[in-house]
């Protein structure tokens, strides 16, 4: 087992810093070299997608989150609804969809339970099914009208991490793909979208040299009970991923909410030392996300900023900021993910937690 875990000591270490070379492998997947994205072996064509009226997105856990973050951008790019759903309340709540519904379901394991009746439910309504998993020939895949895998290779560690981004990554491949069929945007504009998407390589090449920092923040928090993740727009979305990682294997209670929901609830959980993450990667919102945290800070919260490099004023009102390269506020959600994920895994680490098997957890469930 020590072999395999290639001189790491987790397999979830491992995975994280698998993740560059494992996104550009997925990209390469369905990018050619003159920067064309092919998914017409998943049935979705120009004429396809032309006659489609909505987009669900339908997955557990951590393929729920990136869901999510596939709503946002998808959204963005077209201007079609897109909507996500829990696979476990999906399949029991009679969803409105018919055959001009387009259902994407997300499984890394492609073994869900709950994903795979969500599926069925889906193909039930008449509507077309794309499964997006990490897993050759799973149940999903062979359940599913069409497959696109993400090639992330094997994932041992019960957290998620190298099978969220890869998701994430055919979801933006998606989002361009179908903005281009569209017409909303031009070949070259295509062309400089998958650019980016490429770049997302080295900007979490860089988050990866933050291991120690990381570290250390993670030692000056981990006896706390509970912790709290905000954001706006993508920064909440990528939040929401950012405390599950912490709670499935940290063991602390950790919540994420819209900044903007603060004042309605949150607020009152802050009091002295409380550790708050704070995304502020958004150049729209960044105003608005520096009050939020004068607001935590100001009731004693101990605040780990994320904001993007030379956004140097945020270190005048949190406690620690980790700088993510200058990225397009779309991609900022790659690096930023990166460093919840390390100092969730340094939190567990620290607490001498097993943080690749974490308690009453299991890495596919197969039962309801
Ligand atoms: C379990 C795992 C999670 C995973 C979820 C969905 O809860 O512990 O890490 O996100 O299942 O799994 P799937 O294989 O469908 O992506």
């Amino acid at each position: 087992e020590a072999a395999s875990k290639g001189g790491y000591e987790y397999f979830m270490e491992k995975e994280i810093f698998e993740q560059p070379e494992v996104l550009i492998k997925t990209l390469n997947s369905r990018v050619d070299e003159n920067y064309n994205i092919n998914f017409d072996d998943a049935g979705l064509t120009k004429e396809y997608l032309e006659g489609i009226n909505d987009i669900y997105i339908v997955a557990c856990g951590t393929a729920y989150h990136a869901g999510l973050v596939g709503k946002y951008i998808i959204e963005k790019k077209t201007r079609i609804r897109v909507d996500v759903d829990i696979a476990s309340e999906f399949r029991y709540r009679n969803p409105v969809i018919n055959d001009n519904a387009l259902v994407i379901v997300l499984s890394q394991s492609g073994e869900t339970l709950d994903t795979l009746e969500a599926m069925k439910e889906a193909k039930r309504h008449g509507a077309r099914v794309v499964a997006i998993t990490n897993v050759v020939g799973s149940s999903i895949a062979r359940e599913a009208d069409h497959v696109i895998y993400t090639w992330a290779g094997p994932e041992i560690a019960v957290a998620s991490t190298k099978a969220y981004t890869t998701q994430m990554v055919i979801l933006y491949l998606m989002a361009i793909d179908f903005a281009y069929k569209f017409g909303k945007i031009t070949k070259d504009e295509a062309t400089e979208n998958i650019k980016k998407l490429y770049e997302v390589e080295q900007s979490i090449q860089k988050m990866l040299e933050y291991n120690e920092k990381i570290k250390d923040v993670a030692d000056k928090i981990k006896d706390n009970e509970s912790m709290f993740y905000l954001g706006r727009g993508l920064d909440y979305v990528i939040a929401v991923e950012g405390a599950l990682k912490s709670k499935e294997i940290s063991y602390i209670h950790s919540e994420a909410f819209a900044s903007g929901e603060l004042k309605h609830g949150t607020i009152a959980l802050i009091t002295d030392g409380v550790p708050v993450v704070v995304n502020v990667t958004q150049s729209d919102l960044f105003e608005k996300s520096v009050s939020n945290i004068k607001e935590v800070t100001s009731r004693g919260a101990y605040v780990i900023a994320i904001a993007k490099e030379g956004n140097t004023v945020v270190e005048e009102v949190a406690d620690e900021v980790f700088y993510i390269p200058n990225v397009e506020d779309d991609y900022a959600g790659f690096p930023t993910i990166v460093i919840h994920q390390l100092l969730a895994y340094y939190l567990s680490k620290l607490k001498g937690n097993d943080v690749d098997k974490p308690r009453n957890l299991a890495k596919s469930v197969t039962v309801e």
